[in-house]
């Protein structure tokens, strides 16, 4: 699509959007609810088991009718077809974006540089299989013969966000008797945390890096190197039966010491933010089990199959996405909250924040030109109810507009007395309160005095999307995932800039790997940073007794 689409500002659909919005801004949801006494009921679609209720967002017929014009004019349906046919949209990285292909049926055909990838998909996830089921039974042991209790992945970014929300999100499902656990800050306290109290007989690292170079998560991995050897009397031999790698580099795997035969690969093609379900998710599978586990692709198969085929008006991550960009690019909305009511979901959140903000991270289109719109707004939640006695108080009266994705299930996992009751009240409540608020007349008809009034109204209009499902399972949380990857690619490709590429992250790395030894020599080196940075480097020099 790269060149032949119009600028966003000049297509015909957001011209309309633009003077539409002038229009029905000022619309109240009060207003138009009660226009409508169906509209709770219309703006609602349901598909592979998954309910959105987004009657609650501040449009009418005609703003849904011109958001999906503006698909049309963006070239979705071209853009999602490119990404399924693998063909390189990321192109500042001329790779394809093929997450999707690591959960197709064996006998799909999924072809890239003249190759399908499918076989070597299902070889990878067989091989897991094995893998974890020698662990899970006890049969791969310990290098002292103990078995193997303990599991900890050591990655970072797509390398841990994933496989921790998945470890959360599904630990109901999880062999109870084994301790999961992950290493991600480059802050020793992370690694010292997670394995003061293991034994490392009895301890398993999953070094997972796409890249196997990436700094925090080698060092971390050097680490556990090091702790294991010098608990197992200095037996470097230990490596082998304590130790596996997942990363797409078998040069560096092997560089580091551990065998390429306990290597778990996957592909250039696979993102790091978009990685959960390939061989990143190793521990995901080593807790669930490999059912449960191939149960969960299915569930983004079914999502993925809905996005690619479902017309846009009824296809909940194009929905999602669209709805976000009205929001963000017409309100002005900087953020979108996610709260989900689902204490199992706690990691969702942090999850989705690496997805959606490194994804449509960017100032530059596809063209390199800077863009004249906003991109991503800034993800971030918790989950009910805790976030309504903190900060929900700005969402309700504050002076932003901040839309809100509410995540419910109508059955529990583990039910306790009338706890699920409770937590579905207060989401329904929430979405309510917000939408409709309470009136100056409400207010006062309790008998408020006058002088507090003003603190007593809340204004209401602001706008939430309800997701309801029936339980959380693994094909759920699969379904759930893959609905927020292709509502993020909805909204990267109508702005036009490349959600697969990271580039904004490199600096940082760059300036780390010239300080460190700024701080570390012996003696201090000339320092060629700014004032503040080299002030800050001889300040800690100086405080750890460096000079
Ligand atoms: O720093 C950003 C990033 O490149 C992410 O995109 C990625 O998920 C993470 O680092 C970890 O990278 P790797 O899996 O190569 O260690």
């Amino acid at each position: 699509m790269k060149g032949n689409i119009k600028p966003l500002t000049q297509r015909s659909a957001w011209k309309a959007l633009t003077t539409h919005y002038q229009k029905v801004k000022g619309l109240h949801l009060r207003k138009l609810f009660a226009n409508d006494p169906k509209r709770g009921e219309r703006l609602t679609v349901e598909a592979v088991g998954l309910f959105l209720d987004y009657s609650k967002n501040r449009i009418t017929g005609q703003t849904l009718g011109l958001l999906l014009r503006l698909a049309e004019e963006s070239g979705l349906r071209e853009q999602i077809d490119a990404m399924f046919r693998g063909e390189k949209i990321n192109t500042t990285e001329s790779r394809p974006a093929l997450h999707m292909a690591l959960r197709a049926p064996k006998n799909a055909v999924i072809v890239v540089d003249g190759r399908n990838v499918v076989p070597e998909v299902h070889a990878v996830l067989d091989k897991m299989a094995v893998f974890a089921n020698r662990v899970r039974r006890g049969q791969w042991r310990g290098h002292t013969d103990k078995r193997i209790r303990n599991v900890i992945n050591i990655g970072i970014g797509g390398s841990d966000l994933g496989p921790v929300m998945a470890y959360e999100a599904l630990k109901h499902y999880s062999e109870r008797s084994m301790t999961f656990r992950f290493i991600s800050n480059v802050d020793g306290i992370d690694f010292l945390e997670a394995t003061r109290d293991l034994d490392p007989a009895e301890t398993l690292f999953i070094v997972s890096s796409k890249t196997f170079t990436t700094l925090e998560t080698m060092t971390n991995a050097r680490s556990a190197r090091d702790w294991l050897i010098r608990r197992l009397k200095g037996d470097k031999e230990a490596v082998a039966k304590h130790f596996v790698a997942v990363s797409t580099n078998a040069g560096r795997v092997s560089e580091f010491g551990i065998d390429t035969a306990n290597m778990f690969g996957f592909w250039d093609w696979v993102g790091g933010r978009y990685s959960m379900d390939s061989a990143i998710g190793l521990s995901t599978m080593l807790a669930i089990g490999p059912d449960n586990f191939r149960a969960m692709l299915k569930g983004f198969r079914e999502m993925d199959e809905h996005f690619r085929t479902a017309p846009f008006e009824r296809n909940l991550p194009v929905l999602m996405g669209l709805l976000s960009i009205w929001h963000n690019n017409f309100f002005g909305a900087q953020t979108v909250a996610v709260l989900p009511y689902e204490q199992y979901l706690k990691r969702f959140p942090a999850y989705l924040q690496q997805l959606a903000m490194e994804s449509n991270g960017k100032r530059v289109t596809l063209d390199g030109v800077a863009v004249d719109y906003d991109t991503s707004p800034v993800y971030w939640g918790e989950p009910g109810t805790n976030g309504q006695h903190s900060f929900y108080q700005l969402i309700h009266q504050g002076s932003r507009l901040i839309p809100c994705d509410f995540i419910a299930f109508t059955r529990t996992l583990t039910s306790l007395g009338r706890h699920h009751d409770i937590l579905l009240a207060n989401v329904f409540a929430q979405a309510e309160a917000l939408a409709f608020g309470k009136t100056a007349a409400e207010v006062k008809a309790e008998g408020t005095p006058d002088w507090l009034m003003p603190h007593r109204v809340f204004e209401g209009n602001r706008p939430s999307n309800l997701l309801l499902a029936d339980r959380l399972t693994p094909e759920t949380l699969g379904k759930l995932v893959a609905l927020y990857e292709h509502n993020v690619f909805t909204q990267g490709a109508i702005w036009h800039i490349d959600p697969f590429d990271q580039w904004g992250v490199e600096l940082g790395k760059v300036l780390a790997q010239r300080i460190i030894p700024e701080l570390e020599g012996k003696t201090l080196l000339r320092l060629r940073h700014d004032s503040s940075t080299n002030n800050l480097i001889r300040r800690c020099r100086k405080r750890s007794g460096r000079y």
